[in-house]
């Protein structure tokens, strides 16, 4: 068995005929087999055993009646079950283009990736069958998160979120995965150091039925990161509540000795700003530095972000008290929490920025480093 196609699926009746139909067209000449981990409560198991009867293709059913770990364990479930090492995860619901899948086994075969990701955001991918505005904003602005959170892991990866991917069952550990939820993939690169390829493809509508993502799948998915990396974000987050701190401390000071409040303000602002970055450098982003710019280079980025940031966010908080009509503390808070996150992602994809191509030698070293890092915050 050259290919397992490992296909989730969850109440998906309408769609596993078409689905196997196009994919038998599309990996004839592949020796491949379709596994389907269904945890569906309508006729969904019934439709893919009559399928089974029917293709040229060997497809196998897991009918699972408790679906432990939803889709993420249905996904480790099919892993374990799979004949070949060369594994696709792909939709039930043909959101992922069946004619992908030979694109996905011949970059495989190319001998130097573990992982091959189907990416939206890479050269003609697209994510247009994203349901609306809303979803796309949150899909976009989710990846830059994630991307800043781990940015060795996921520095190959421009979809981290995507839910089409082959991978080597030989490369990792799948017994040991913890999946909750949706975003298997992420869980997969976070978890060790892996050598990734993309293609891009372009994210379809939904053939029939409807989407199971869901506000309750979101939060998981923020468990799941926090889960994943806590660590560095919480030493962040702290860095910035200490650097408060000190700036009122600063500005009661300065006030008391004399100072012009605005003057004092300003060079209290200044002094955390830069207090924080030095910080920052030390306990936060440590192992970036090395492969990232200059130190004057990353003061020049950092402090001028900080600056900039504090000028938007002073009229913004002013805006939102005057068009949403809420109080001063809340507009205060809120932007806040926004400039934290801006912040980070900054930092973690600009300020310390790797730089493109790295030789395989400092790569593994960076990936061993990582690996440290990542210890501690996992579940
Ligand atoms: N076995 C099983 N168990 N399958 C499930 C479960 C579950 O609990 N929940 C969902 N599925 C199946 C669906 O039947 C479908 O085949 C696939 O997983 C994706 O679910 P959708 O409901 O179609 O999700 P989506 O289209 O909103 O999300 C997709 O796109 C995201 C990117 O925006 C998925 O591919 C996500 O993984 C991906 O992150
Ligand atoms: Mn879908």
């Amino acid at each position: 068995m050259q290919l397992s196609v490992i296909v989730p699926t969850f109440n998906e009746s309408l769609n596993v005929r078409e689905l196997v139909r196009r994919l038998e067209h599309a990996v004839s000449g592949i020796d491949a087999e379709v596994i389907f981990v269904d945890d569906s409560t309508d006729d969904t198991p019934a439709v893919i055993r009559s399928v089974a009867s029917e293709s040229a293709l060997p497809v196998r059913l897991l009918h699972r009646d408790v679906s432990e770990g939803g889709l993420g364990g249905a996904v480790q479930a099919g892993l374990l079950m799979a004949e070949a090492r060369a594994c696709v995860i792909m939709d039930g619901d043909l959101q992922h283009p069946p004619e992908d899948v030979p694109t996905l086994f011949s970059r495989y075969l190319e001998g130097d990736a573990d992982v091959v990701v189907a990416s939206r955001y890479t050269g003609q991918g697209s994510s247009e069958g994203l349901s609306g505005l809303v979803r796309t904003l949150v899909s976009r602005l989710s990846t830059l998160v994630t991307k800043a959170m781990f940015p060795l892991r996921l520095r190959a990866c421009s979809d981290p979120m995507t839910g089409f991917f082959l991978i080597d069952a030989d490369a990792i550990d799948v017994r040991t995965l913890k999946p909750r939820g949706f975003k298997i993939l992420l869980e997969i690169l976070a978890r060790q150091p892996l050598r990734v390829a993309e293609i891009s493809f372009r994210f379809a509508d939904r053939y029939a039925g409807d989407s199971k993502a869901s506000v309750r799948q979101g939060l998981h998915f923020l468990i799941q990161l926090a889960a994943l990396r806590f660590g560095k974000m919480s030493g962040f987050a702290l860095i910035g509540a200490l650097g408060a701190l000190v700036n009122v401390g600063l500005v009661w000071l300065l006030t008391k000795l004399g100072t012009d409040y605005i003057v004092a303000a300003i060079i209290a602002a200044e002094l955390t700003i830069i207090g924080n970055f030095f910080l920052a450098e030390r306990f936060v982003f440590r192992e970036l530095r090395h492969e990232a710019g200059s130190i004057g280079k990353r003061f020049a980025k950092s402090f001028s972000f900080n600056n900039a940031e504090a000028v938007v966010r002073i009229p913004l908080m002013a805006l939102l008290v005057e068009t949403w009509h809420i109080s001063s503390v809340l507009a205060t808070a809120l932007t806040l929490i926004v400039a934290f996150f801006a912040r980070f992602v900054f930092h973690a994809l600009v300020v310390y920025a790797p730089p493109k191509a790295r030789s395989a030698k400092k790569q593994a070293r960076l990936d061993r480093i990582d690996e440290v890092v990542v210890a501690p915050g996992e579940l």
